[in-house]
């Protein structure tokens, strides 16, 4: 839709032309009440704002929308998660990654639930306080939950602030200039319009590279633009190597097909998630990786898969073989046909290279 830029005298008057900005280009988004539902009087519900705030902190919103969706179907309040067990939220939240947030999800649910009778605190401060809510998520919740005038700063957002403001130090070294830009330009009433105005703005016009000046509601505040180098904002911090690892993995078949998992312990990386048996990932692999093996088998490397964690790469050999006779599972143990396995990507990536091992679970 064509959209008539004005010139702008002074910061006040972004908040107001954005937002006129947003009142026909915001997405619709199946946790958001957009603009003109909310002229119309409808209130967001906290929970399903803090649920997908929390989905939100390292993932994409297209791959956020449909898994956002399956948990509101299966948990519709505070109350329903926080009675359904642990592994039950971990499994729904399998493929999403940074697994620490569905552990602090069930545990916010059950406090929210429990300690303050099913009602998210209204102020950052508070919030701040639950388990998984930090900066971010608490001005967001309160922000759009509790139309509180506080301050938003995501990814999106920091970039937009940069590039109105040509902010020279990278972030996030820059994150208290960012803030205090941010709050010079942030309206007392429709907090949580504006901040997600500018989400919109950061995905559809003022993108990381190539942004679509022509069509931006405030180009005419925008420092960046002046200069003629929006891109060039906000500047990057010189990028450190990842390191990395090794490992392998272990695929277990029974005579049904099924293969054997184990829930791996509650802190560290993938903590309380299902995955193969195997060895620690480490710089060098370790000497005899069979020792890690959940069983003394025909053991057949498969291949290996490679993924990458926001630390380090890893490598990691699979192995396949036919459980032996009289194998019997330890109680960490489960097992579960493969298709069916609620299991991070990493190991989605071993199970799947495990199942081309056709001597391993064929007849
Ligand atoms: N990213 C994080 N929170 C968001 C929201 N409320 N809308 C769109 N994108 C977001």
């Amino acid at each position: 839709m064509a959209y008539e830029t004005r010139e702008m005298k002074n910061l006040f008057q972004i908040a107001p032309a954005l937002l006129r900005w947003y009142a026909s280009h915001a997405r619709d988004l199946p946790w958001r009440i957009g603009p003109a539902a909310r002229k119309a009087g409808e209130k967001p519900d906290p929970y399903r704002v803090w649920l997908s705030e929390i989905m939100l902190q390292q993932t994409t919103v297209a791959t956020v929308a449909p898994r956002y969706a399956a948990f509101i179907d299966r948990w519709p309040t505070v109350e329903k998660m926080a009675d359904a067990p642990l592994e039950d939220v971990l499994g729904q939240w399998a493929g999403l990654g940074y697994y620490a947030r569905a552990r602090n999800l069930h545990k916010c649910a059950v406090v929210v639930a429990r300690t303050f009778d099913g009602k998210f605190p209204h102020t950052e401060e508070e919030l701040k306080k639950l388990p998984g809510i930090g900066d971010y998520t608490a001005a967001a919740i309160a922000a759009i939950a509790f139309a509180a005038p506080a301050v938003v700063v995501d990814g999106n957002i920091e970039r937009i602030v940069a590039r109105l403001f040509a902010i020279e130090t990278p972030p996030p070294a820059a994150k208290a200039e960012i803030k205090r830009r941010a709050a010079a330009i942030w309206p007392k009433n429709r907090s949580g319009d504006f901040a997600q105005a500018l989400m919109d703005l950061g995905a559809a016009v003022c993108r990381p590279k190539s942004p679509l000046c022509g069509t931006c509601p405030i180009a005419s505040a925008c420092t960046a633009k002046g200069e003629g180098a929006p891109e060039a904002y906000p500047k990057r911090p010189a990028k450190t190597a990842k390191p990395h690892r090794r490992g392998a993995a272990f695929a277990l078949f029974n005579a049904k097909g099924e293969m054997l998992f184990e829930r791996r312990p509650d802190k560290g990386l993938l903590g309380g998630m299902l995955g193969l048996p195997g060895t620690a990932w480490t710089a060098q692999l370790a000497k005899n990786v069979f020792t890690h093996a959940p069983a003394k088998a025909k053991w057949k490397r498969v291949g290996d898969i490679a993924h990458t964690f926001t630390h380090f790469h890893l490598a990691l050999d699979v192995y396949a073989a036919k459980a032996p006779k009289g194998f019997r599972r330890a109680q960490t143990q489960r097992w579960i046909k493969p298709e069916k396995a609620q299991v991070p990507t990493v190991m989605k990536k071993a199970v799947q290279l495990a199942l081309k091992a056709p001597a391993a679970h064929g007849p």
